[in-house]
């Protein structure tokens, strides 16, 4: 983890094409990690922040088995998740109202992806809205967030839903 935090540092990830985000986190997952240590919540999922600054954010999630987040979007933000060990289900969801109510959206389920070990999800515009979940054993996963432009600074989660649950 050290290694990838040196890396995303020395060239943050909105100065890097997404393959090669994606390269580094997949090499993160593919070397032994630490994640056994991290705190854990039963029944819910702990964020353990590696590494924080204005251009990137790099966070250690440790799921219980069954957990799962809200359904939640990242706002201004680039997401990209890396499955450290075991498995995550991620659900996804479009928007199907016109935004134009505070506090109320409508969503519409369009399916859900098994992610294991080393494998990547991608998040990137406003209303990305899903949720992750543990697939039946406890889930470890790493999270690289960077804000959508160079000018802007990386923010808590912003919730999907105005007057919903907070974002993952
Ligand atoms: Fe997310």
């Amino acid at each position: 983890m050290l290694e990838l935090v040196t890396d995303l540092r020395r060239v943050p990830p909105l100065e890097r094409t997404a393959r090669d985000v994606g390269r580094l986190l997949a090499a993160a997952a593919a070397k032994p990690h630490l994640t056994p240590r991290l705190p854990s919540r039963p029944g819910s999922y702990t964020r353990t922040c590696a590494y924080s600054d204005d251009r990137l954010e790099v966070l250690l999630l440790n799921w219980w088995a069954d957990a799962a987040s809200e359904i939640h979007d990242h706002g201004g933000q680039h997401c990209w998740l890396v499955v450290l060990e075991g498995r995550l289900r991620v659900d996804d969801y479009v928007r199907v109202d016109a935004g134009d109510i505070a506090g109320k959206a409508v969503l519409e389920s369009v399916g859900s992806r098994q992610l294991g070990s080393g494998d990547l999800d991608v998040r990137s515009g406003r209303y990305d809205v899903h949720r992750v979940a543990a697939a039946g054993a406890r889930g470890h996963a790493a999270r690289v967030l960077a804000p959508l432009t160079r000018v802007s600074r990386v923010r808590p989660h912003r919730a999907a839903l105005p007057a919903g649950p907070r974002g993952l």
